[in-house]
This record gives C-alpha cells, sequence and structure tokens, in this order.
C-alpha cells in the first residue's frame, strides 16, 4: 500500500501518514454508565493503547492526540487535577513500552503551565524516544491552536528583523508540529463535529471524520472503519476531479 502526503495527491487506497484525533466522549461515556467521569478517562487511556497498536499495524507514521484543550482548565478543579495525575501514571507506565516499540513520543503544547515534575517527565520521555523510528506519536497537552498560530509568529519575527513581508514557508517552521507533515486524516469521537481549537493550521486539507463512538469505546475496528471513509474520498487540493484522475500536479 502507498504512503500519501500532504503535499501532492495521493495514491488510491493509501494509508494515512498522518492521523489526529479529538478523543472526545470520555465524560459521557462514564456517566452513561453511572460512573464518576474520571472512570471514563482511565478508560480512555486504554483506548490510546489499542490506537497506538493499530498505527504500528498499519503502517501509519505520526499520530497525533489532543489530550487536554487549553480552555480544559476551566473544568473544575478536581476533574483537572485527576486528569493530570493520569497523565503522570500514563508516562510513567507506557513509555518503556513505547520505546521497546521503536515509538517516539512527543508532547506539543505550552507545558510551561504544567508542574515541574510532570515537565521534568515530559522532557525525559522524549529524550528516551528521540531517535526511534516506527511511529510518532503527539500528545497535545494544553495545546490551542491559536495557541500554535502565535507563538510560531512571535518566533517567525524575531528570527527575520527588519522583515515586513512574511510567507506561509516563513511560518512553518515556527509551529509546534513542525517535524511532522500534515495531518492527512482527522477523526473526532464523542459526536460533536466542531475542531475545539485543535490544529487549526495544520488541518487545512485534511479529511474529516466524525463517529458518535465515545473515545473509551473506539477500537481497532473503529480506526479501521475511519481508515476505510478515508480511502474512498478523493483529495484534490484545489485542483478539479479531472486532474486528479490525470495526476497533473501542477
Ligand atoms: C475528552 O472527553 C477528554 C478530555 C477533554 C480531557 P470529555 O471529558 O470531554 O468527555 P465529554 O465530552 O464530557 O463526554
Ligand atoms: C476537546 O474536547 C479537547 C480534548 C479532547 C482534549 P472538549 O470536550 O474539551 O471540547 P468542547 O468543549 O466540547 O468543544
Ligand atoms: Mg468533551
Amino acid at each position: 500500500m502507498f504512503k500519501s502526503s500532504t503535499t501532492a495527491v495521493p495514491e488510491g487506497l493509501a494509508v494515512p501518514r498522518h492521523i489526529a484525533i479529538i478523543m472526545d466522549g470520555n465524560g459521557r461515556w462514564a456517566t452513561k454508565r453511572l460512573l464518576p467521569r474520571v472512570a471514563g478517562h482511565v478508560k480512555g487511556v486504554e483506548a490510546v493503547r489499542g490506537v497506538v497498536e493499530a498505527c504500528v499495524e498499519r503502517g501509519v507514521e505520526y499520530l497525533t492526540l489532543f489530550a487536554f484543550s487549553s480552555e480544559n482548565w476551566r473544568r473544575p478543579a478536581e476533574e483537572v487535577s485527576l486528569l493530570m495525575r493520569l497523565f503522570v501514571t500514563a508516562l510513567e507506565r507506557e513509555v518503556s513500552k513505547m520505546h521497546a516499540n521503536n515509538i517516539r513520543l512527543k508532547v506539543v503544547g505550552d507545558l510551561s503551565r504544567f508542574d515541574a515534575k510532570l515537565q521534568d517527565m515530559i522532557a525525559a520521555a522524549e529524550r528516551r524516544t528521540a531517535n526511534n523510528s516506527r511511529l510518532t506519536v503527539s500528545v497535545c497537552a494544553n495545546y490551542g491552536g491559536r495557541w500554535d498560530i502565535m507563538q510560531a509568529t512571535s518566533k517567525m519575527v524575531a528570527a527575520n528583523p527588519g522583515v515586513t513581508d512574511y510567507t506561509e514557508e516563513m511560518l512553518a517552521p515556527h509551529l509546534a508540529m513542525a517535524y511532522a507533515p500534515e495531518p492527512d486524516l482527522f477523526i473526532r469521537t464523542g459526536g460533536e463535529e466542531r475542531i475545539s481549537n485543535f490544529l487549526l493550521w495544520q488541518l487545512a486539507y485534511s479529511e474529516l471524520y466524525f463517529t458518535q463512538t465515545f473515545w473509551p469505546d473506539f477500537t481497532k475496528a473503529s480506526l479501521d472503519e475511519a481508515i476505510g471513509s478515508f480511502q474512498n474520498r478523493e483529495r484534490r487540493f484545489g485542483q478539479t476531479g479531472d486532474q486528479v484522475a490525470k495526476k497533473t500536479n501542477a
């Protein structure tokens, strides 16, 4: 099977190189079962494990997961602190396994707001897995698409003194995920059909896939369904359907 690229029209039946997911519906999954919301987050971590495995098996190169948005600080303090604790536990438990499976871990977002211990753990996990090449898992934490564009803009301006005309090509290298191609496939679970300040710049040409399935119920089979839907789409990148069929890459 061919791997798609986000700069050119991909071959049919390509496995997406980069899948980005808003893992939503943990709270409702728990509430439906009369459990506390945190039980949904705990179960959600298990779903992450399955999807990471599936991506390795299917040959996906980049998996990006929205774990905590810059707006999620507005949740009740006890839910926020439980989520932080869960993040620490997940790092403690999963990093060795990821490393053993040749998986690189990146944590993307404004990490300065996390406590020092968590920041150290993140830095250590990134360092340890930096040279792994099978799959890059990016966890977006205290991430916001607008924050990303603004921090990249500040860096671009600082890097180009005296310049007044800026281009997209000058901004792109400063975005938090400059190390990855743009997502081919965006998935949001939990039934909402919105972007919620996720990767605003990078999703310009991603195929969007929404499912009612709550994140804790999202399995390898659910991922395959999303990939199947992706494979039935025609990505045109501004061209006509005819041009795409004839592969005239103007
Ligand atoms: C997504 O599930 C996980 C996080 C935002 C951390 P939610 O917690 O948003 O679950 P719902 O949307 O309330 O069901
Ligand atoms: C988006 O989910 C953020 C994450 C999944 C981390 P939310 O549940 O916070 O989004 P809204 O508030 O429903 O838009
Ligand atoms: Mg939600």
